[in-house]
């Protein structure tokens, strides 16, 4: 994996899966049901890392994603935060200037130390040949999350404040910069060998906005962490960009580029792979269908990204409903690559 991000291509690519530790696997649902909340969870090195290596056990994937969730920043930050059964994340929102009065750095390495121990952990307890991917959410997508207090279909409310008020909106892009910069610091400092920056909903802006709430803040969170630690590869994953992921490429710095599940395979290996090693992007919804239908999207993908750097994933995270034995399959399929069958 390292090699591949370092722009090596491989006849067989390495491989991991967005969301490979979760909820379609039982060994998961047994032990969250144990930890009591999903926060327990990411906040306990005991149960992080052991969830963390549940897939790796069954499917042997070329890298290990550290076990938390994108939403302990704005959690550190002192917003509260809760996963409704069902639901997903709720948070207090953040709307306006006087709102971010609400939110501190006081307490927040203090808050993420489980987070910090669970890597040191992992780099330890993964095999020596697997790598260990940290993770953040980008600054677009936590504001996101921060400001509408949960998912949302619109994004009208943080849209409204980043268009009205660009800013005092940029207050919070500020402090979502830094202490993201900071937190992947830390992350690498305790043993991730590589990072990846999830914009999960950066496919929600018109182009100049894109610009400057997308990449520019992308752009100084690598630049702040390269100065740091030059050589740790950073991977940016800004979902549905479309048209925009060629100056995503172009102008954030990033070492990789994930591609979402709309992607043209062929289109990104002339555009982007010249530039930066790719991963992605099979459909996860693929992967819950399974069989002869999955196995042909997947070479599909194999057959156009192969000859330049590339890491195969999937465009977003496994689904719940996919069933374990479809990860194993594709785990053969890849492993048998470059042959069919
Ligand atoms: O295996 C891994 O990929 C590592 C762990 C990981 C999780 N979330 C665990 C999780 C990672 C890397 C994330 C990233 C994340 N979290 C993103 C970016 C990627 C994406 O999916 O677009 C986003 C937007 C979030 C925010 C988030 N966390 C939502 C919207 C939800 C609810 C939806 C859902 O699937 O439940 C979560 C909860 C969450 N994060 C779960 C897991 C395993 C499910 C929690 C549970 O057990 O109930």
């Amino acid at each position: 994996m390292l090699a591949a991000l370092a722009g090596e291509a491989h006849a067989r690519p390495p491989f991991w899966l967005m969301r490979q530790a979760g909820r379609y696997l039982p060994e998961y649902r047994e032990l969250r049901a144990k930890a009591g909340s999903f926060l327990d969870l990411c906040y306990n090195p005991d149960f992080a890392v052991e969830v963390t290596l549940q897939p790796l056990r069954r499917y042997g994937m070329d890298a290990a994603i550290l076990f938390s969730d994108i939403l302990v920043v704005p959690h550190a930050l002192g917003q509260p935060l809760a996963y409704l059964e069902g639901e997903g994340p709720k948070l207090d929102p953040v709307r306006n200037v006087e709102d971010l009065k609400r939110l501190s750095r006081d307490r927040f390495h203090e808050t993420l130390a489980p987070v910090y121990e669970t890597v040191r952990r992992l780099s330890t307890a993964i095999p020596e040949q697997t790598t260990l991917i940290g993770f953040a959410g980008a600054p677009w997508t936590i504001a996101c999350y921060m400001v509408e207090g949960a998912g949302s279909k619109e994004y009208a409310h943080v849209k409204r404040w980043a268009y009205g008020d660009p800013v005092g909106f940029g207050q919070l892009i500020d402090l979502i910069v830094e202490v993201t910069a900071d937190y992947l610091c830390r992350q690498i400092e305790a043993g991730a060998e590589t990072v990846q920056l999830f914009d999960s909903w950066a496919g929600v802006l018109p182009v100049g906005q894109f610009r400057r709430w997308v990449i520019e803040p992308t752009r100084r969170i690598v630049a702040l962490v390269k100065a740091k630690h030059p050589d740790t590869p950073i991977i940016g994953f800004p979902r549905g960009a479309g048209h925009a992921y060629e100056d995503y490429v172009a102008d954030t710095g990033v070492d990789a580029v994930g591609l979402d599940t709309t992607v043209s395979p062929v289109w990104a290996s002339r555009t982007l792979q010249p530039r930066v090693p790719v991963q992605g992007n099979l459909d996860p919804i693929m992967l819950a269908v399974g069989g002869k239908t999955m196995a042909e999207a997947a070479w599909d993908i194999l057959e156009a990204l192969t000859p330049r750097p590339f890491v195969f994933n999937l465009g977003h995270g496994v689904i719940q409903s996919t069933p374990p034995e479809h990860v194993a399959e594709l785990a053969r399929l890849l492993r048998a690559w470059p042959n069919r069958g």
